[in-house]
């Protein structure tokens, strides 16, 4: 089949070149210029284990091609859209989707089968499909199809994910689920659910709603540790030991482009307020903010006046093994020192711009607070790292260093026990 696909980010180019891979004819649009031309390039602008080798591979035989013209998406049999969704002014931000959805309205041909994988509030692909029939004079299920296919993968496993997971597949009619069912067939070799678009969207908000809801509650659990003097993530792991028990991981905060807008798109068209949810975004919100006191309490155990103290956050991504910064409590914790403290630098190995060097960037600095658990922190050689320092603190958000290293001032989130 001609598939396009709009958004090419960190959904939108792995499908691509998975559509692409399997034997289809992909063309892939952004309104970036300078997306398209690394890709065509046969460059990622994304980190993603394999891109690469698979990109240049879906290029090199001619399967797909990147655009910035409307015009070449003319004569596509399928669009699938995965531009982004992000809140503003706590509100979802529906604009990169409507405008997405104009750009198929001009060249939506009969029979074409239009899918939404963005995350999106319940309602949005019906009204989606309301508009594009406003839009060009054509009939949902009769002229063309809307169905909304939610992408459940996670960065770092993209590849892996877009084959083995389930699918949730919701037609806005009962054809155009089976339009989306055979297509994904094309290498989706996981389950596929066929449902409505508004219970398809709901499931989607939902999983990452349970998720969220999930780790504030470990957040809550970690903040009682302090309380108790208790080791959280012992407790955590005997408590898990349960069953029918499955605590998530606490931490300095919860980041990304999904987490902590989607339980807000759930909420969105909503006729009342839902107090849980709310709450559990509260508690992760402020994350940040009890790093930085744990950092001002050891630097006062220090005699280490706040305002004339260096500190060097590790880690910028708001998970280990990405470059992703979107909604990263690392950036939210440094919004609270900045003004606090003397300098803060940041060493990040995935992330552009920070500095190059770990021995750079800690030389004379009075603490180490951990923001992401990348791969690179977990071995660190702290004896070495802390002849650099002039002062000995080291603030765990992650739980990566699990014995205090010797020498230092040490405190965790979750680590009542020290
Ligand atoms: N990132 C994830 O891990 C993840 C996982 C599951 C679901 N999702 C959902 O998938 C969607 C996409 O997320 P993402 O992380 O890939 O976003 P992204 O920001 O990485 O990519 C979106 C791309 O769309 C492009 N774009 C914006 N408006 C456009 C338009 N009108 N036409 C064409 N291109 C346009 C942008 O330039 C960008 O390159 C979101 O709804 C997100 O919630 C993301």
């Amino acid at each position: 089949m001609r598939i396009a696909v709009l958004g090419l980010g960190y959904i939108g180019l792995p499908t691509a070149i998975m559509f692409a891979s399997s034997g289809h004819d992909v063309i892939g649009y952004d309104i970036k210029p300078e997306v398209v031309d690394k890709i065509n390039a046969g460059t990622s602008h994304i980190i993603e284990p394999e891109i690469e080798e698979r990109l240049r591979s879906v290029l090199a035989k001619g399967k797909l091609r990147a655009t910035t013209r409307v015009e070449d998406l003319r004569g596509s049999e399928a669009f699938i859209i995965c531009v982004q969704t992000p809140l503003k002014d706590g509100k979802p931000d529906l604009s990169y989707l409507e405008r997405a959805i104009r750009t198929v309205a001009e060249v939506l041909e009969e029979g074409a089968l239009v899918i939404i994988e963005s995350t999106v509030p319940p309602g949005t692909t019906e009204k989606m499909a309301r508009l594009l029939e406003n839009l060009t004079n054509l009939k949902e299920g009769k002229d063309f199809y809307v169905a909304h296919a939610p992408e459940r993968v996670m960065p770092g496993r993209i590849f892996k994910e877009l084959v083995y997971n389930s699918r949730i597949i919701g037609g806005v009619s009962e054809k155009a689920s089976k339009l989306a069912e055979n297509l994904y067939r094309s290498f989706v070799k996981g389950e596929i659910f066929i449902t409505t678009a508004t219970t398809a969207e709901m499931v989607k908000l939902m999983e990452n709603t349970f998720r969220d809801v999930n780790i504030a509650l470990a957040n809550e659990f970690a903040l009682l540790a302090h309380q108790y003097g208790v080791n959280v993530f012992e407790a955590i792991e005997l408590a898990n030991t349960h069953p029918r028990v499955n605590i998530h991981v606490p931490g300095i905060g919860v980041g990304g482009h999904c987490l902590p807008k989607d339980p807000y798109l759930l909420l969105a068209n909503a006729k009342e307020e839902f107090g849980l949810i709310r709450m559990a975004r509260r508690i992760n919100e402020s994350m940040p903010k009890f790093v930085a006191d744990l950092l001002l309490e050891a630097l006062n155990e220090a005699n280490v006046e706040p305002s004339s103290a260096i500190i060097v956050v590790l880690g910028l991504a708001y998970k280990g093994g990405t470059d992703d910064v979107r909604n990263s409590p690392a950036l939210k914790f440094i919004e609270i020192i900045r003004n606090l403290v003397s300098e803060v630098r940041t060493y990040d190995p995935y992330v552009d711009g920070t500095h190059k060097s770990l021995e750079e960037v800690v030389k004379g600095a009075d603490a180490i607070v951990i923001a992401t658990d990348h791969p690179e922190f977990k071995n660190l050689n702290w004896d070495e790292i802390k002849k650099f320092l002039r002062t000995p603190i080291l603030i765990d958000g992650r739980n990566i260093v699990r014995k205090p290293p010797s020498g230092f001032i040490f405190k965790g989130i979750g680590r009542g026990d020290i």
